[in-house]
């Protein structure tokens, strides 16, 4: 029984990351091209294009509503563990030569606003560590009411002003779901940060 659900929780996440990763790339592709031809044409046609464009951009936010919810969906019936597993596994296939280790508690359950949360947010803090620390490890972890995710890379200074919107969207999304969220990082000694069911 619980094998049957997980199996039907893992299609689902293979459809979510399809739809996302494969479709919403594609077309992303193809309004790209559309601005380069774009230089070589009539003003008339040109204004054709730029319409083209405006419903692209319309089915790519629809494919990433409904990437959202399908991911969604696993968050709540699955848990937060289950759908750790499903992002870490993905990070993995993109990253190469970093280790990335996930440990869950068995048992542990989160309520479903906090956990989707969390989901997003730790979707946000591991393309961070993947894009910009440069880390052999990165570990995300999930225990006794805490989501942390650390990497051994070069650290960052937090003060520093950035045009990044992803750390900005991580707390605004913490702050909602009434998580604590503190970020650790030193330069040259990796980054941490917590989430914390409690706000603690
Ligand atoms: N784990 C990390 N290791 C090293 N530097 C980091 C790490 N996380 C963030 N940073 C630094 O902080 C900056 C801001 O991160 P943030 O996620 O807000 O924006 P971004 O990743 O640059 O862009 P976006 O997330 O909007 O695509 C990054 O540009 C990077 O310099
Ligand atoms: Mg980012």
């Amino acid at each position: 029984m619980l094998g049957l659900l997980a199996e039907r929780e893992a299609e689902q996440a293979k459809v979510a990351r399809m739809l996302h990763d494969d479709a919403g790339q594609v077309l992303s592709a193809i309004g790209l091209h559309l601005d380069v031809l774009r230089g070589d044409l009539t003003a008339e046609q040109s204004g054709q294009v730029v319409e083209m464009q405006k419903l692209l951009e319309q089915v790519i936010g629809r494919i990433r509503a409904a990437s959202q919810a399908l991911h969604a969906n696993v968050v709540e019936r699955a848990g937060l563990g289950f759908a750790l597993e499903q992002l870490v596994g993905r990070a993995r296939d993109k990253a190469v030569g970093v280790t990335i280790r996930l440990l869950v508690t068995p048992g542990e359950r989160w309520p479903n606003e906090p956990a989707h949360a969390a989901y997003r947010i730790v979707e946000a803090l591991l393309e961070n560590a993947l894009n910009h620390a440069m880390a052999q490890r990165i570990e995300v972890r999930m225990q006794a009411g805490v989501v942390e995710v650390r990497d051994d890379g070069r650290g960052f200074d937090l003060e520093r002003k950035t045009n990044g919107l992803g750390l900005l969207q991580c707390r605004y999304l913490a702050k909602s779901a009434k998580l604590g969220m503190s970020i650790q990082s030193t330069a040259g000694h990796g980054t941490i940060v917590k989430l914390t069911l409690h706000g603690v």
